[in-house]
């Protein structure tokens, strides 16, 4: 097993440094962002079966949901899980942004299901930008628009509350953006945040939450459930895997990236190698 865990790894990483060079890709930001371009412009999936890029939460309680919303129902809750606060939060009526808000299904789930007064969803990734501009036209509080985490184009104290899903582990300097976080947010404004780290690295959570001075009302750990979504969610995935239009070597390792069960990512969390934390944050007033 370990053999095979290490042949993966040497595969993944000389597929990743030939991707690298032959798109001429410089820093890490560029990585991922040339990566996502890829999936977004070449997975020929609709907003209607692939909306969402998150690994999900399974609840107690599950949400309700339109018919077509239901196929990404665990992708969604978690989105309904942030949003909400856990139940202790609501953004009825206020002016919203998510950053790194991909395919822009949780933006919709949002800007539909929530009702702020307005939310705009923000990518650097310009092929998830433009699919979204593309795809929910029809939905009236909902925009979207190409920036990037670490110098996000909104004033000073402009906005109510800050969405981030499983969109921090590509910045490459996540100081920067919470530091920009707090400079968007008006005075008492939330930054509602979830994301993951190796478990040794999850202090960079706390030290850069308190370093940046933000307050934190609630953290909670909620790896096992991320667990049990993937479990449920892992057929969807992998039909989607089958259905979609790219090369292999993108394709290869999609398996463990979309956190499959039994792949490498998905056994991180299941054994604490990875942890996936979930914040409520707010701008002191
Ligand atoms: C795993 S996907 C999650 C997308 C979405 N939040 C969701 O849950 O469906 C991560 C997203 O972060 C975006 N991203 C990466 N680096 C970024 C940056 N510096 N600024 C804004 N978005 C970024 C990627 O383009 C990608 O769409």
């Amino acid at each position: 097993m370990q053999k095979q865990i290490l042949a993966f790894k040497l595969i993944r990483y000389g597929a990743g440094m030939k991707i690298r060079s032959f798109l001429n890709i410089k820093s890490s930001k560029h990585i991922f962002e040339n990566y996502y371009n890829i999936i977004n412009q070449f997975s020929g999936l609709g907003s209607d079966e692939f909306a969402c890029m998150n690994y999900g939460i399974a609840t107690d309680k599950k949400i309700e949901l339109n018919p077509e919303d239901e196929a990404e129902r665990y992708p969604l809750q978690l989105y309904d899980y942030v949003a909400t606060g856990a139940g202790t939060v609501s953004l009825t009526g206020l002016d919203v942004l998510e950053v790194g808000s991909g395919r822009g299904g949780g933006a919709s789930y949002i800007a539909r299901y929530i009702k702020p007064k307005n939310i705009t969803g923000m990518d650097l990734s310009r092929t998830a930008t433009q699919f979204c501009i593309n795809h929910y036209k029809n939905v009236d509080n909902l925009s979207f628009i190409n920036g990037d985490a670490e110098a996000i184009p909104f004033p000073d104290s402009s906005l109510d509350a800050v969405v981030n899903v499983e969109s921090s582990h590509c910045y490459p300097d996540f100081e920067n953006f919470v530091a920009e976080v707090k400079r968007v947010l008006k005075p008492g404004g939330y930054f509602l945040f979830t994301d993951f780290r190796n478990a040794s690295e999850t202090d960079i959570f706390h030290n850069t939450f308190e370093k940046t001075g933000f307050r934190q009302l609630y953290e909670q750990d909620i790896s096992s459930r991320v667990v049990d979504s993937l479990t449920e969610d892992t057929k969807r995935r992998l039909d989607l895997i089958n259905k979609i239009n790219l090369p292999w070597f993108i394709k290869f390792p999609m398996k463990d990236f979309a956190g499959c069960a039994n792949s490498i990512t998905y056994n991180a969390y299941a054994t604490g190698r990875r942890r996936y934390m979930y914040f409520i944050l707010q701008k002191p007033g």
